[in-house]
């Protein structure tokens, strides 16, 4: 069963290999999926040295289905290499999609964490925690469930993510409770087969927040700069002022782990990203102690079926890989140091209309004021007084829509730009935008108008001339 299905997913790459690396919107320096659709970052990890991302995946469809686990290798988080496919939902707990997990360490194998999704007949759902192991990082065998749902939970129970803790594992898991509130819960393990629940760590109507939202998927609980900050991808969020715009969030609680009462006080949620695309993300430690963000660069909303990659049979990418760190209180996110490689051809750029495709502008600016950078007539970001605002075609509507952000000033970008996508870094990480946009593949004109002054700085990045 498992080989078959593996052996269909090679096909599918296979037969429209040629179809999707030509496409026009295909990116550079971004993980996607070889075929197919493409959603969360999953097992992030370092293991002997090597990095490993590893993500949802349906080969058969640009749509939501039963999820394989992809998997792609690097020594540096710039060149990737891509491996045999790690999971496939091939078995009765799991049949439905090996969803959203995680990945540790132990003993010298890699341990995977997925919840194994399974739909039944009647349209109900079941959910079991799965453990899977490897002595190489490449060869997963499954061991089954490791954990099932408790009482007190619906079926939307998913997304472990795993870490270590003095001589303890811990886990956190997406939840809902039977009253519909998206809630965080705890579990512990001595030997990461046997697990005890702790309790509800955060949620919808507790520790001073208000009606939250009805499901929580993809928690992680990462120690940043001697605090515990959960994140979490809350779902049924409404808008409020500049915030929760887009149909999903994602963002983070920071708060202080009591592992002895298994609570954690915390504060407000803070969104990690202000632009279109952005959901699910995951975080790692490596070996160098960095902690390390992925996220989805999608989301799954009512444009996800307008991608001009449909066509060409794929859909979404990961986000570049960002580091994480806080400061007075706020998570600030970074480009690993690591994507200096993808630089090619600097140049000082002095004038108002340049070209780039696939390249990185780091704006510093010298004289504060509004401006307006258009990139290839279909996205925008301009800022005026204390207003970051950046604007992109509506995929569905063809109108321009508009993200915005409160910012009091804007001393630095850094911007890495693709064929399809932005990522926007503002004032070293402060605040972050990321989204896909689709221009005219043959318009690459960027111009910027406006009082401010900047030193700008342009490399192009990857392989390909420009
Ligand atoms: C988040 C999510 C997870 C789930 C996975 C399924 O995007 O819905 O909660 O595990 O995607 O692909």
């Amino acid at each position: 069963m498992t080989e078959i299905l593996i052996q269909k997913a090679y096909n599918e790459v296979k037969k429209h290999r040629n179809m999707v690396i030509n496409d026009p919107y295909r990116l550079r320096y971004h993980l996607m999926p070889p075929v197919g659709l493409l959603n969360d970052p999953n097992g992030l990890i370092q293991f002997k040295g090597i990095y490993h991302v590893f993500y949802q995946w349906n080969p058969f469809e640009t749509t939501h289905g039963a999820k394989f686990w992809g998997h792609y290798t690097s020594e540096d988080m710039v060149h990737w290499r891509e491996e045999p496919i790690a999971l496939a939902p091939s078995e009765w707990y799991d049949k439905n999609g090996c969803y959203s997990g995680s990945a540790v360490e132990s003993d010298g194998k890699l341990y995977l964490f997925y919840t194994g999704n399974v739909k039944k007949e009647d349209g109900t759902r079941e959910t079991y925690q799965c453990l899977a192991v490897s002595e190489n990082g490449i060869d997963f065998e499954k061991l089954g469930p490791v954990l099932n749902l408790p009482e007190h939970y619906t079926a939307h129970f998913r997304d472990p993510k795993v870490w270590r803790k003095d001589d303890h594992w811990y886990m956190v898991i997406g939840a809902q409770t039977l009253e519909e509130k998206g809630t965080v819960a705890l579990f512990h393990s001595k030997d990461l087969y046997h697990w005890e629940e702790a309790g509800i760590i955060a949620g919808s109507e507790m520790d001073g927040l208000k009606d939250f939202g009805y499901m929580w998927e993809c928690p992680d609980l990462v120690h940043l700069n001697g605090k515990d900050v959960l994140l979490v991808s809350p779902q049924g969020l409404k808008p409020v002022g500049d915030f929760y715009h887009n149909l999903f969030q994602s963002g983070y609680f920071i708060g202080e782990l009591d592992y002895k009462r298994m609570k954690f006080p915390h504060g407000a949620f803070t969104e990690l990203d202000r632009g279109f695309d952005f959901y699910a993300p995951q975080t790692f430690t490596d070996e160098s102690g960095r902690i390390i963000l992925y996220g989805w660069m999608g989301i799954t909303d009512e444009l996800e079926s307008y991608q001009p990659t449909i066509v060409n049979r794929w859909v979404h990418a990961l986000t570049i890989p960002r580091e994480l760190e806080l400061h007075h209180g706020k998570i600030f996110q970074r480009p690993v140091r690591e994507l200096k490689k993808l630089r090619k051809n600097h140049v000082v750029v002095e004038t108002n209309k340049f070209e780039g495709i696939s390249a990185e502008l780091i704006m510093d600016f010298v004289k504060a004021g509004p401006f307006k950078i258009s990139f290839r007539n279909e996205a925008y970001l301009s800022f005026d007084s204390d207003r970051l605002t950046l604007e992109r075609r509506n995929l569905m509507s063809g109108n321009l829509e508009a993200r915005t952000c409160k910012i009091a000033s804007v001393s630095k970008l850094q911007i890495f730009m693709d064929h399809s996508s932005l990522e926007i870094f503002i004032n070293d990480g402060e605040e972050v935008f990321t989204t896909r946009y689709f221009p005219n593949p043959n318009d690459s004109i960027i111009s910027v108008e406006g009082e401010a002054d900047f030193k700008l700085i342009k490399w192009h990045l990857g392989d390909d001339g420009e």
